[in-house]
């Protein structure tokens, strides 16, 4: 059959309903399994091609070739029996072929523009290559740099992943599935998957339902809400039960509270993962329980194939429920306009790595990097000498960071080339001294400090390789690795201004480190065009308005450490060092309060943390009333003022505290931000309203509301910080 039958262009919903249910109505119970089955390439072959034939599969995933594309798509098209188009699937995370940086990256840019136009570009140079889906973005709040995939989040705040997400989605979707720059967005991993224990991949979560709800979910219901077409399940058991078979979840809170109307696809193997997990006891089982609790889409592991035939005859699963699957992948194909035109036009001119693009990663490097110290250092002059020293200072590789499949790294322009490029009279010598990253060999640290004794200062490139970081590749030692600690050391010892460029997937813990350096940038991994976007910060060209995503802690034990924890009973006081306590002290002796007895209770940067070349200097906090009622929007206004003779861009932050609730409440949760240019000398007054919506959260009875009582707001440079006020809710 020929998919010129199917050519109805049209988006309106009722014409489309009327086209899935006349499609749905012509489909066998076998072609409608076909269709929630999601294989990967494994090589175009015979074995593919006659599934394709026979309706036995919906979407692929990771077939990137335009031709082999058409090819599989003309085989859905023309040789199966309805001639249904595949879905196209690939883990674009932070861009296609042009690289930005890692999501948590772009999260410190604490600008939604940034991370809509990133994940716009990604969508243009995939769609054109003949891939109309990603699985992105990644939402789960991250309160552990151990975990590997703390690199794809954005970052520890629910608030802060929520504004971003939606900013994502709209950036992959556009307001048109069916262009040729949209990329259908997958919010992922439903849910809970970064509360893994010790970080560990994959692990067990145990996260109760009222903290799922405050602070796990919210931000995928603001990523559906903004229209993201399907979900992706995650790998753990929150107590005790994995996420691909948890219908409390999927169908509940999904599809019933939140009206999810796309479709839901296993993560890979999820489904069968259940035997490893207990939950399942052989692959039929696996079929019924996630065809029961919810999934739409199986990848890669063919239970449903095998299986659900037999489970809807044995009445174990029902028709409506396959129905209803069916219904929401046809229904995500129809709006991508896959029923009008499946193929790539494979004469088109790629517009991969073109200089809007580029620029648009070099911004989004620019937002993204974090001055975390500066005595004084920077910004460089061009006419300083410079020794550039370290294993990430030319990393073409490195410097993508995690989940790249598709960038060309002989695209990427590092720190090196880039000074060589851009800043041509700039004389400088290179001496990376290690190769990479985890490279122990220190014959050549003579050599740094020969280069850096020739020099006026020093740029110390360090940090982590990209495969430090992403999927299954977690630490239980978060320092810089190897011996860049000590590199860092023997620089310093040369007496001349050094400057710490750190290149990492996560807030390493770098405490030790900073004695040695007298300014740090920080960079998550800052992708293609993270060269000239740092050099253009060093020399002041730029002025970094970058701010922490997550909370930065000292030492590895204090995870997990997040700025909106609770109060406790016993919140510190006085926290002496660990020199500071007699020795045969009192068991009370210290003041029976929450710490650590070594690293205190506060982390080494704040969440919302990062310094500019500017002073900014907050006043005049005024709230619209001291009292309001339900249902009332709070306006919450302040100054921020420019008190340098340098123009700069601020990320002004509104928190609050709820002081006292049915349940304890976080000491702090941000409910505004915005970033604002401010010329040297100028001033701003920024506004915030404060809706009841953001004062909202499910407390002792479940139910979402704002509960009656007093309130503390701040709005300052970071979590720590800020001009204090208050006000009640009546
Ligand atoms: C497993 C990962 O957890 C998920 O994020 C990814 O999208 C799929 N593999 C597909 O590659």
């Amino acid at each position: 059959m020929s998919v010129s039958l199917f050519s109805q262009k049209d988006n309106g919903t009722v014409k489309m309903e009327r086209f899935v249910e006349d499609l749905l109505s012509k489909m066998t119970l076998d072609d409608k399994i076909g269709q929630m089955n999601q294989l990967n390439l494994e090589g175009i072959n015979d074995t593919l091609l006659t599934k394709i034939k026979a309706g036995q599969i919906g979407s692929m995933l990771n077939i990137t070739d335009p031709k082999e594309i058409n090819l599989v798509q003309e085989t859905a098209v023309k040789d199966s029996r309805l001639g249904i188009p595949l879905i196209i699937g690939r883990d674009i995370i932070h861009g296609f072929k042009t690289i930005f940086p890692i999501p948590l990256g772009q999260a410190a840019s604490f600008n939604p523009q940034i991370v809509e136009d990133g994940a716009r570009v990604a969508a243009t140079e995939a769609r054109e290559r003949g891939i109309h889906w990603t699985f992105a973005p990644m939402l789960d709040i991250s309160r552990d740099a151990r975990w590997g995939r703390i690199a794809e989040s954005l970052g520890e705040d629910t608030y802060l992943a929520g504004k971003l997400g939606a900013a994502v989605v709209k950036g992959f979707q556009g307001n048109d599935l069916s262009s040729d720059n949209s990329l259908a967005a997958c919010v992922k991993h439903f849910v809970g998957y970064g509360a893994s224990e010790g970080g560990r991949d994959y692990n067990s979560t145990n996260i109760p339902e009222r903290l799922m709800r405050n602070v796990y979910l919210p931000p995928f219901r603001e990523a559906i809400e903004a229209g993201a077409v399907t979900l992706m399940t995650s790998f753990n058991d929150n107590d005790g039960i994995p996420s691909s078979g948890n219908s409390f979840l999927l169908k509940d809170i999904l599809r019933k509270e939140w009206q999810f109307d796309g479709f839901v696809v296993s993560d890979w193997a999820s489904m069968s993962e259940m035997l490893s997990h207990g939950y399942a006891v052989d692959r039929k089982d696996v079929a019924m329980l996630a065809a029961n609790a919810g999934i739409d889409m199986e990848m890669v592991s063919e239970t449903y194939v095998d299986y659900l035939k037999e489970l809807v005859t044995e009445k174990k699963v029902s028709l409506a429920d396959i129905d209803n699957y069916v219904r929401n992948i046809l229904k995500v194909k129809y709006r991508l306009g896959l029923f009008d035109n499946p193929y790539v036009d494979t004469s088109k001119v790629s517009t991969a790595y073109s200089e809007r693009h580029l620029q648009t990663a070099r911004r989004a490097a620019v937002e993204s990097a974090i001055l975390l110290k500066n005595e004084d250092v920077l910004p460089l002059h061009v006419n300083q000498k410079i020794a550039i020293i370290g294993p990430m200072a030319d990393a073409k590789h490195d410097q993508m960071g995690t989940w790249v499949f598709d960038g060309d790294k002989n695209y990427t322009v590092t720190p090196l080339k880039a000074l060589q490029r851009g800043y041509k009279n700039v004389s400088f010598i290179y001496e990376p001294i290690l190769n990479y990253s985890r490279d122990k060999n220190k014959t050549f640290f003579e050599k740094a400090k020969k280069a850096v004794g020739e020099a006026d200062v020093a740029v110390v490139f360090l940090g982590e390789e990209s495969i430090l970081s992403g999927e299954a590749h977690s630490l239980s030692n978060i320092n810089l690795i190897g011996v860049q600690s000590e590199l860092l050391q023997v620089v310093k010892s040369c007496g001349k201004p050094v400057v710490l460029v750190v290149m990492a997937g996560r807030p390493l813990t770098i405490e030790r480190d900073l004695p040695y350096a007298d300014a740090v940038l920080y960079n998550f991994h800052p992708g293609t065009m993270g060269g000239p976007a740092i050099w253009d910060l060093l020399f002041g060209k730029e002025n970094p308005s970058g701010k922490l995503p997550v909370t930065f802690v000292r030492e590895v034990g204090q995870i997990p450490m997040y700025y909106n924890h609770n109060n406790t009973g016993r919140p510190a006081q006085w926290i002496p060092t660990l020199d500071e306590i007699p020795t045969e002290a009192q068991q009370t002796s210290l003041g029976n309060t929450s710490f650590y007895l070594d690293s205190g209770d506060k982390p080494l940067f704040p969440f919302g943390y990062g310094l500019s070349y500017s002073k900014f200097k907050y006043s005049g906090l005024q709230l619209s009333s001291d009292k309001i009622k339900q249902g009332e929007t709070l306006m919450v206004k302040a100054t921020v003022k420019n008190v340098s003779n340098v123009d700069g861009d601020e990320v002004v932050q509104l928190y609050v505290r709820d002081l006292v609730g049915s349940i304890a409440r976080p000491v702090k949760e941000l409910k505004g931000f915005t970033k604002i240019h401010l010329k040297a000398g100028e001033s701003k007054q920024v506004e915030f309203q404060l809706t009841p919506e953001e004062l909202a959260f499910y407390g002792r009875d479940l139910q979402k509301k704002a509960e009656a009582g007093d309130f503390k707001l701040w709005v300052g440079p970071n979590s720590a910080e800020g001009l204090e006020g208050g006000f009640s809710l009546q």
